[in-house]
């Protein structure tokens, strides 16, 4: 196939656990309130995974909707590239047991990619490159299970994070695309999640007492702190990168962490409140699944026209941070 002149989003998929849990609910749990939670995040709820699910069943689920919503069949795939962060097993890859969801055993390379919160934003720009190479599509997505590496006893992350799939095909595009895109990081330990190793029985490893350090830990206003900025120096930077003045983005989908961090990010692009999808009341903050999972709700509420120009940046831990502008191809 000819090299394609654009690379864009061919279609979106999603998919979310049933069970509900509320801020009430978190109420019964740590000392907290839904008032607290709702003003300080916006999060009014979000989803846990079930006991019969994993994060490579909903990476899959996602993406069969994702290939019938952009009418590929599986076997014109080139790759398959999950982005998580909460994988069921260090290995074999999530990606490899979508790829046998999909029927694909053997027949291309899949593989996963740990980019805290911007794994969805660092896992496009890698298909951008390989569907520019030989104009085959990408299958990219982002899964989560936050809600198993939450410490259930610590109020200051367990009302944040929820669990939830989302996916896209990327694919050569005839019009529009992606315009502008880039992926940064840095090494900051105000946002980590230690590996949970066998330290007890290891003969080569002094004794070590159980640690709670296999959850989610979190410096919360230094995390807010570097996520305000990043998110502005992604505008900036995708603008200038663009040529498109940031008061001309069409519409925002930003990693969905926290309500605030939206309208930081809203009064430094100069856009109305209106150009920025929010979930984050719905789902909390899902990790690598949150742009795809906003992405594909905006597509489908008609929030995203063809020829629109959409952002999509995320920031996580790394940190990291990345950004693509995409010219909607519809
Ligand atoms: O996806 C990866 C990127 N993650 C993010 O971008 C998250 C960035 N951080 C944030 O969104 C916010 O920092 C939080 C929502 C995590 C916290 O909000 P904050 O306004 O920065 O609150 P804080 O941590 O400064 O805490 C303020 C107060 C403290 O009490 P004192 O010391 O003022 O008495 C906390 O102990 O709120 C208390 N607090 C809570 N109270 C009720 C912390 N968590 C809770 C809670 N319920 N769940």
């Amino acid at each position: 196939m000819a090299h394609p002149a654009r690379v864009g989003i061919l279609g979106t998929g999603v998919y979310v656990p049933e069970r509900v849990l509320t801020n009430a609910e978190l109420e019964k749990l740590v000392d907290t309130s839904d008032q607290w939670i709702r003003e300080r995040t916006g999060i009014r709820e979000r989803r846990i995974i079930g006991p019969e699910e994993t994060v490579a069943t909903m990476a899959a689920a996602a993406a069969r909707q994702a290939l019938e919503n952009s009418g590929i069949e599986p076997g014109q795939l080139s790759h398959i590239i999950v982005a998580t962060n909460s994988p069921d097993y260090l290995y074999p890859a999530v990606a490899i047991r979508v790829q046998d969801a999909l029927g694909l055993n053997g027949s291309l390379g899949a593989f996963d990619l740990q980019a805290g919160c911007s794994g969805f934003n660092y896992a496009l720009y890698l298909a951008e490159r390989l569907v520019a190479a030989d104009g085959r599509p990408v299958l990219v997505i982002g899964s989560d299970a936050n809600s198993r590496f939450t410490d259930w006893r610590d109020r200051s992350t367990c009302v944040l994070f929820g669990d939830g799939a989302g996916a896209v095909v990327a694919g050569p595009v005839a019009q529009g695309g992606i315009l502008a895109s880039f992926v940064a990081s840095s090494l900051n330990m105000k946002l980590y999640c230690e590996t949970e190793f066998n330290a007890e029985v290891s003969p080569f490893l002094p004794r070590q007492e159980t640690t709670r350090r296999h959850y989610i830990y979190m410096d919360g206003p230094e995390i807010f702190k570097f996520a305000v900025n990043a998110v502005k120096e992604a505008i900036r930077r995708i603008s200038e990168m663009s040529g498109i003045p940031r008061e001309e983005f069409d519409y925002l989908i930003i990693h969905q962490a926290n309500n605030r961090i939206l309208e930081a990010a809203a009064r430094f692009a100069k856009v109305p409140m209106e150009k920025l999808y929010v979930n984050v009341d719905r789902y909390g903050n899902t990790s690598a699944a949150s742009v795809p999972l906003a992405l594909h709700e905006a597509v489908l509420s008609g929030h995203i026209k063809p020829g629109d120009k959409v952002l999509l940046c995320s920031f996580g831990a790394g940190v990291t941070w990345a950004a693509a502008l995409l010219e909607w191809s519809g």
